[in-house]
């Protein structure tokens, strides 16, 4: 009898109180070998997701090991759209944005329900570990299989950079990149009609792509869901004293966590009286061909996934940890936390 064997709908799990293996801590000769993984993304979609496929599936066959693609996430998991993916088949993708094995939310990973459900999929399938890309939620969900006893890798997938176990997530790259471009077209009819232009980044819980895009494009204002702004103080008055100083035209970035950009581009022209626009760049940010930085990193983070299996070293989230690609044992990379430091923000104002 295979770890999930044990749970049934009838004998639901207590997640809360179970904890998943640290495979770091066993042997190596007593690890398990893996011979088939399933692999998915899930949550919001990334930038470099199907190269990150791309490097599971082709190093996973290059290791002798056989690989399912799962579609729509872990609702495919519940489903079970597994499908064997050959090295053939995944030819193309590297370069194309979005995710060719698609993604959804799913709450029903969030019951002990659709985690039995999730492993005993696997089981008919005879798929023996599970590579989940994505986020913190899909994290979660992983650890929770990998608390029943399904093996998981977990590679981070998303725009927003916000998985504190890591200094980078696949597709973090690419959407500041977008964000940079279409900012620094604002930023031209802003000072060809003297106006200021308020722009909302994504980042519901994060402003990394709000502070750094802001740092890239010079704009005099950013604001951000990890500290607390006053409208006054450090919208208004920064405006007012550009504008003392002799700017014309001003960029004022707002996370989507922080503020909306309709409501500070109306408050800034009753203010001011400057003609302020807002726009949203909202999910064009999350599309496009994946920048160099997303592809290497997608695919070296993909093989490191695949060396972690190769090993039995399971239950491994892939990060990267003082500019080296690394590992972290799942239940700990949950346990971290990571925010902005105040003195980050404070130094990008010594530029307005
Ligand atoms: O991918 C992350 C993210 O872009 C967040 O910044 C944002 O809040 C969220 O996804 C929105 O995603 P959706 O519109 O798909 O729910």
């Amino acid at each position: 009898m295979t770890e999930t064997e044990k749970y049934s709908i009838d004998n639901l799990p207590d997640l809360k109180n179970l904890r998943a293996i640290n495979y770091a801590n066993i042997p190596d000769d007593q690890r398990p070998r893996v011979r088939s993984i399933g692999v998915l993304t899930s949550g919001g979609d990334a930038p470099g997701m199907n190269a990150t496929i791309r490097a599971v599936v082709r190093a996973g066959i290059n290791n002798g090991i056989r690989v399912f693609g799962i579609t729509r996430g872990f609702h495919g998991l519940w489903k079970g759209e597994f499908d064997e993916i050959t090295t053939r088949q995944v030819s193309e993708t590297l370069q194309r944005g979005g995710t060719f094995l698609m993604t959804a939310r799913s709450k029903t990973f969030e019951t002990p329900e659709g985690v039995v459900k999730g492993a005993k999929m696997c089981n008919v399938f005879g798929v023996e570990a599970l590579v989940v890309i994505g986020g913190d939620g899909s994290f979660k969900a992983a650890r929770d299989l990998a608390r029943i006893g399904l093996p998981v890798i977990c590679l981070p997938g998303t725009i927003d950079n916000d998985i504190a176990s890591t200094e980078y997530t696949i597709g973090y790259d690419t959407a500041m990149n977008t964000a940079m471009e279409a900012i620094d077209k604002l930023r031209d009819t802003a000072s060809s009609h003297e106006r200021c232009s308020v722009i909302e980044v994504m980042g519901r819980h994060a402003g990394y792509i709000a502070l750094n895009v802001g740092i890239a494009t010079g704009a005099e204002v950013v604001l951000i869901p990890e500290h607390k702004y006053d409208l006054d103080r450090d919208v208004i008055r920064t405006i007012l004293d550009g504008r003392n100083m002799g700017k014309r035209h001003y960029v004022v970035i707002v996370a989507e966590g922080a503020a909306k950009a309709t409501d500070i581009a109306e408050q800034i022209e009753k203010a001011t009286g400057i003609e302020s626009r807002p726009t949203i760049l909202g999910h064009l940010q999350r599309g496009g061909s994946p920048t160099l930085r997303d592809r290497t990193m997608a695919s070296l983070m993909g093989i490191h996934a695949v060396e972690c299996i190769s090993q039995g070293l399971l239950n491994r989230i892939i990060v990267l940890k003082q500019g080296a690609i690394a590992d972290v044992d799942v239940e700990e990379g949950l346990q971290m936390e990571k925010t902005i430091p105040e003195i980050d923000l404070q130094r990008s104002r010594l530029l307005k």
